[in-house]
């Protein structure tokens, strides 16, 4: 049997996310239905769309919608494919070999680690550390950790789950040493587009000609039930994992694709992205002032993209049972620091419904009162 990693953030959610009443493990942003979204025109196009295979290689107007979101790329470095996730594993299948080695800037979607293991490769873990009050990554530790079996180096900007962004610097500095040693960068992008302030995040596509971009439809674009994702890269990568997902998937679904063609279109990109910072600058205030209420235990650094934020708190519970006696007493779902190898912290979801949130909270008070006897200062 191959080994792989158990997956704990996934399988955990997977296994209550639709029982409790308070799901704030979701990092992506309150999903559309496609009557909100579409046009009539549109929806009735859907309706009368051949279930078939389609382009396995994704719709050529989709993948031309992709290409656009992406400076210096055309359809040919486009591949579309089932989520996000199936763009990862590509990605990884096409690059890796067993007795290869990855270095995977973490705390990072734990799929690259445990799917890169599973490959036979090795793993080397680059930690993002928090200097003054900024998520920051060592380029030496980097330059360091490169051996002659080094073929790639993954990071996933913004960052699940600090929502942290590289800085310029850090790009180019990853781009450089990526391009020195003659080996990919993976960029795992899916949360571009859901900034809180600011412009876009840059992409990474074009930083090398080995640069490899994956995102999707999931988090920033709020329709994670289409199961669309994509790859950006160079022709060539591009044919490796064509020829790799002629084992998984053949190609994602047809309906999913001409829907992301439509939600991809200017407008409702627009749409969907002001919806998106409505909602993040009102759960982002209620946080910051609840956090601010328990200052003496919780103290986090504002994400600048993603719809979550990452605490770290001090009390004498591990993050696994914190996120379980929350779950259990108050239906209330966090994310377990633990799950990303960081203990002592919890991932709070931050794109749903503000009242929905804002009685997330609440109930997270009367925990802590009825666990730990404290209340809000
Ligand atoms: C960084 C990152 N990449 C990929 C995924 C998977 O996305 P998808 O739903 O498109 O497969 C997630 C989901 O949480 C994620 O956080």
């Amino acid at each position: 049997m191959m080994q792989i990693d158990l997956f704990d953030l996934e399988r955990t959610q997977s296994q209550w996310e639709n029982t409790v009443e308070f799901n704030l493990t979701e990092s992506g942003l309150h999903p559309y239905t496609l009557r909100e979204l579409l046009t009539d025109a549109q929806l009735l196009e859907l309706t009368d769309l051949p279930l078939g295979y389609g382009h396995t290689e994704g719709e050529p107007a989709l993948r031309s919608a992709i290409a656009a979101r992406y400076p210096g790329s055309t359809p040919d470095n486009v591949l579309v494919t089932t989520g996000s996730s199936e763009a990862n594993m590509l990605v990884l299948l096409s690059l890796l070999d067993g007795g290869d080695e990855a270095l995977i800037v973490t705390p990072n979607f734990m799929q690259l680690p445990g799917l890169a293991k599973a490959t036979g490769a090795g793993v080397t873990q680059i930690p993002l550390r928090l200097n003054d009050s900024t998520w920051m990554l060592d380029l030496d530790e980097v330059r360091r950790a490169i051996g002659p079996a080094t073929r790639m180096i993954s990071v996933c900007n913004p960052n699940n789950p600090t929502g942290g962004v590289l800085s310029h610097e850090e790009r180019q500095g990853l781009a450089s040493i990526a391009a020195e040693h003659g080996i990919a960068l993976h960029a795992d992008e899916i949360y571009r587009g859901a900034e809180l302030s600011g412009g876009e995040t840059e992409t990474l596509f074009g930083a090398t000609p080995d640069t490899v971009v994956t995102g999707g439809t999931a988090k920033a674009m709020a329709l994670a039930g289409l199961r669309i994702g994509w790859i950006v890269g160079s022709p060539e990568l591009v044919s490796l994992a064509m020829q790799r997902q002629d084992y998984t998937t053949i190609g994602s679904n047809v309906l999913g694709q001409r829907a992301a063609t439509f939600a991809l279109q200017p407008d409702a990109r627009s749409r969907i992205f002001a919806r998106n910072r409505a909602l993040l600058s009102q759960n982002i205030e209620q946080l910051a002032d609840w956090i601010e209420n328990h200052h003496d235990i919780f103290t986090w650094v504002p994400p600048k993209a993603g719809a979550m934020a990452f605490l770290r708190y001090g009390l004498p519970i591990s993050s696994d049972d914190f996120s379980r006696r929350l779950r259990e007493s108050q239906s209330v779902f966090v994310v377990a620091g633990s799950w990303f190898g960081l203990d002592g912290h919890l991932r709070l979801g931050i794109g749903g419904d503000p009242h929905h949130f804002a009685e997330a909270l609440r109930r997270m008070d009367v925990f802590l009162e009825t666990e730990f006897g404290l209340t809000a200062a």
